[in-house]
């Protein structure tokens, strides 16, 4: 939402709803305030309940409200799941002869973008992935170049109708104007990698609660996109059904003293749990021991994806690893051995105000939709091109439901 310089944007995430409410001051964004809710209307990124899911975005909205004295009104939303795929496409036009403007820019992604897509399928991101003019690959920016055929590399991001409508719906319901649906990765993209990153090749792998989002950058270009159904609940359960435990006391052991590889804890460390009602101790290791296996298979799945898309040519300079999921414990150290590349954990950084509460990959997400959508509003109403007329049928038609 841009009121007065005010932009908003929405994680409906499986394990919180978070509202990030930012300002654009002097060409740059400061955090006014943010505002979470837990969230149980989601299963694996996708709504699942929409009376719950109302609630909590209701819940977070009024949080953020109260925290910034700003009214909201409209949001930039993050969307995710396993049903959000990435296919590649190319489009050509002719220039004559003449200078490339905006207009050829947009005339050739769209062009791009007249491929078969399935009923079933929503486009939310026509990506440009490359420009080439005149058979001249590696273009950044054609805009002002002369040329007679301007030809583009995109990247289509396409999610299911089905899913994507049940998203609009709680955002219509609990009474906020959806801007922009947002893949999150993209949006976490945008808050923690650093351009010399992005240029270089670089993974962002966002483990959420449902689930693991993996986006590819190199030579500053989208390069690929997958959707892992595993997340941080998978440990949590797994803590649970080993422990005997409740699924609170489960991630609360989790939280506090887990650790992704049961090497890297002491032999002779004892803690606490509540097991029915009663309170035991148990070896630290033994938590771990039981974390390990599923760490291990969220790394390996993470390699195999890498491996599928010739990742390991595109990362050089490494993986980002974000999301809530990414705090367990040595789960970082464990990344680096597996995948063989180095890791570090990202987190919403070069953005003033609320440091506190930004500090931590699970608001990197939220906050990058904030920065997304100061990017798209400042570039103006050309680039809101990318977003398909399908889309504000689609939000006219869920709008229309609610009148
Ligand atoms: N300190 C921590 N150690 C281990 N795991 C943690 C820690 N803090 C949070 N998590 C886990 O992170 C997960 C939530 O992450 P996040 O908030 O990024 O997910 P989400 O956005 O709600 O879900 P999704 O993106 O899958 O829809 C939970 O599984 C939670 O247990
Ligand atoms: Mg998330």
């Amino acid at each position: 939402m841009r009121r007065g310089g005010i932009i908003v944007g929405l994680d409906v995430g499986t394990t919180k709803i978070c509202v990030v409410v930012g300002e654009e001051v002097e060409s740059e964004l400061e955090i006014r305030g943010v505002g979470t809710s837990g969230s149980t209307g989601l299963r694996k990124g996708v709504v699942v309940n929409i009376e719950s899911t109302v609630e909590s975005v209701k819940k977070a909205v009024k949080a953020a409200e109260s925290f910034t004295g700003v009214q909201i009104s409209a949001v930039y939303v993050g969307v995710t799941g396993g049903h959000i795929k990435g296919l590649n496409s190319y489009g050509a036009v002719g220039i004559r002869g003449r200078e490339v403007t905006p207009l050829d820019v947009e005339r050739v992604i769209e062009s791009a973008r007249a491929v078969y897509v399935p009923l079933d399928r929503e486009v939310l991101h026509v990506i440009p992935t490359g420009y080439i003019l005149d058979g001249q690959n590696g273009v950044r920016d054609p805009v002002g170049m002369a040329g007679v055929r301007l030809e583009v590399k995109v990247h289509i991001i396409t999610g299911a109708v089905s899913s994507i409508q049940n998203l609009l719906k709680c955002c219509e319901r609990a009474g906020l104007e959806v801007i922009e649906i947002v893949f999150e990765p993209l949006a976490s993209a945008a808050a923690i990698l650093t351009d010399d990153e992005k240029e270089l090749g670089v993974a962002i792998i966002d483990i959420g609660g449902g689930t693991t989002d993996i986006v590819l950058y190199k030579d500053s270009w989208l390069q690929h996109l997958s959707v892992l159904a595993i997340g941080g609940n998978h440990f949590t359960n797994d803590i649970a059904i080993g422990l005997r435990v409740s699924v609170s006391e489960a991630e609360r052991l989790k939280k506090s003293f887990s650790c992704a590889a049961a090497s890297m804890v002491r032999e002779d460390d004892v803690i606490d749990i509540i097991q029915a009602g009663q309170e035991r101790k148990i070896l630290r290791r033994y938590l771990s021991e039981i974390i390990q296996p599923r760490a291990e298979e969220l790394l390996n799945l993470i390699k195999g994806e890498l491996l599928s898309c010739s990742g390991y040519d595109i990362v050089s300079s490494g993986v980002v690893l974000t999301g809530g999921g990414s705090l367990l414990d040595g789960l970082d150290r464990m990344a680096e051995v597996v995948l063989g590349l180095p890791v570090r954990i990202g987190f919403p950084e070069g953005i003033k105000g609320c440091r506190g509460i930004m500090n931590n990959p699970m608001y990197a997400a939220g906050a990058g939709l904030v920065l997304y959508g100061l990017d798209k509003e400042s570039k103006g109403a050309f680039y809101q091109d990318t977003l398909t007329g399908m889309f504000g049928k689609m939000k006219n038609w869920v709008a229309g439901m609610f009148r």
